[in-house]
């Protein structure tokens, strides 16, 4: 033992609502997941959004809206997000790692939920590229399959590569005993359609000239067309897809809802940058 005082080391930098990483997924040069702890506060509806981010050099927030891509019931908090080289946020947090911390501020809010929508039969979820995220939530929730007989997620990407994250998801809810149980006998009660704009694929074109053509419903198995009586939609993607499918969706006869005013359809930006 020696006598020398060890010197009190300075206090660790504690972020303001600090979150630590548990799991950092990389899907491809453009795209990753992470999953983090889940503040012991947090009470969020399936297919909300936080602000998340990072402290600056100068100590100062620089947070970003981000949908949660995991469900309400799950005990941790999954993102999925684009990575671009130069976008102030998404250029630091694409290097996170297991263990590190990011702020995850508490106050869930969006759009993209049940209650902005009147009962109908059949839900549409339209995603593009990270727009799947709430859409990830939504599917994992057990009142989607209550509230509705059956639901329709599609999912437009450049290439192949980038639709894992969601062919992934699927998989696994398949085979997830406790969805298996809301999926109903076939598991059909969640029907997926992915395509691809640049790549060749099994199914290709913008899910907009794909209901426009009628080619949608035609794969599926619909009556062309839908009715605000039955038909509930949510959209998530870039601006260009929430524009024109809105007007593909007004054109049906469904009507913008929110919170305050539930209605037919209801739209939301993805996060990019
Ligand atoms: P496209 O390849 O024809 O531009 P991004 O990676 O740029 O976010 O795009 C994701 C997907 O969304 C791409 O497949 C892209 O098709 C598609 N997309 C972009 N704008 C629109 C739009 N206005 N309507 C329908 N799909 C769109």
């Amino acid at each position: 033992m020696n006598d020398m005082t060890t010197a009190k080391a300075a206090p660790a930098k504690t972020l303001p609502d600090a979150q630590t990483v548990t799991e950092v997924k990389h899907w491809t040069d453009r795209l990753f997941s992470f999953r983090v702890t889940r503040p012991a506060s947090l009470r969020f509806r399936s297919g909300e959004f936080v602000m998340i981010g990072l402290l600056k050099d100068d100590g100062k927030p620089l947070l970003r809206a981000y949908s949660i891509a995991s469900p309400a019931w799950d005990d941790a908090m999954e993102f999925y997000s684009i990575k671009v080289q130069d976008g102030p946020l998404t250029s630091r947090l694409q290097h996170i790692e297991v263990g590190d911390e990011i702020i995850v501020r508490p106050k869930p809010v969006g759009t993209l939920v049940h209650d902005a929508l009147l009962p109908g039969k059949r839900l549409w979820l339209f995603s593009t590229g990270t727009g799947i995220a709430p859409f990830a939530s939504l599917i994992r929730e057990p009142q989607t399959y209550e509230d509705y007989d059956e639901i329709i997620l599609t999912h437009t990407c450049r290439d192949v590569a980038e639709l894992e994250y969601g062919r992934q998801l699927i998989e696994d809810l398949k085979s997830d005993e406790m969805m298996r149980e809301l999926l109903g006998e076939d598991l059909d009660k969640l029907r997926y359609y992915p395509t691809t704009t640049r790549e060749e694929s099994p199914k290709m074109g913008r899910i907009t000239d794909l209901l426009r053509s009628g080619e949608l419903f035609a794969d599926l198995g619909y009556k062309e067309g839908m009715s605000p009586e039955t038909d509930r939609a949510m959209v998530c993607g870039s601006i260009g897809l929430n524009t024109d499918l809105k007007e593909i969706l007004e054109g049906y006869g469904l009507r913008e809802g929110a919170n305050s005013k539930p209605a037919e359809y209801v739209v939301e930006k993805a996060f990019v940058g």
